[in-house]
């Protein structure tokens, strides 16, 4: 079942630049591949992928803008784009493409700083963000690995290589980003 029509996936992908279409392109690949993989909806994948930065050259204030005319209030001290622009995105979807499938908006609410409890679209376009084919960073091998086999460890990974990126660059942590991590350790000790 389509979740979006084609005259909005022209819209959504004439909004990117050619740079940020190729991270697209290369997240909706591993997310559709993710999402066979793991018995998730693959149509549903497609749609997060494509729109889950879609918010990503707003300015910060028109994002904090955007959020408080949805009744979304985050506090002060994390207003930057790196936290912002997945509900941003969110609230996008939702408003100007007809998403309303909790799952798509979760998806793409929650993919710049996960949350503890995450459900596996969730987890599916997490990860795909983190390490489709482009990305370079040093463990990525190591979360690709993971990721075939055992989709958690490969989130905490990267939440932990996240956590520790933000704190050496004296960059602000959502907390939602700390208690995802403690969530998935917890999941990985009751195994
Ligand atoms: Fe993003
Ligand atoms: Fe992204």
């Amino acid at each position: 079942m389509g979740y979006i029509s084609e005259k909005a996936k022209k819209d959504i992908i004439s909004r990117y630049s050619e740079e940020r279409y190729e991270h697209i392109q290369n997240v909706i690949e591993l997310a559709v591949k993710l999402a066979e993989k793991y018995n998730a909806d693959v149509e549903k994948a497609y749609t997060a992928a494509l729109l889950h930065d879609i918010a990503k050259d707003m300015e910060v204030d028109e994002m904090v803008a955007l959020l408080e005319s949805a009744d979304i209030f985050i506090d002060e001290e994390y207003h930057n784009k790196n936290i912002l622009h997945g509900p941003c995105a969110a609230v996008i979807a939702y408003e100007n493409y007809d998403i309303d499938d909790e799952e798509i908006l979760y998806a793409i609410y929650y993919h710049t700083f996960g949350r503890a409890g995450m459900g596996l679209m969730e987890k599916i376009i997490f990860i795909s963000d983190a390490a489709e084919k482009g990305r370079t960073y040093k463990n990525v091998g190591k979360i690709r690995k993971a990721m075939n086999t055992d989709l958690n460890m490969a989130i905490e990974m990267s939440l932990s290589g996240t956590i520790s990126h933000v704190l050496s660059k004296g960059e602000v942590l959502f907390p939602a980003t700390a208690a995802a991590l403690e969530y998935f350790k917890e999941q990985r000790i009751k195994r």
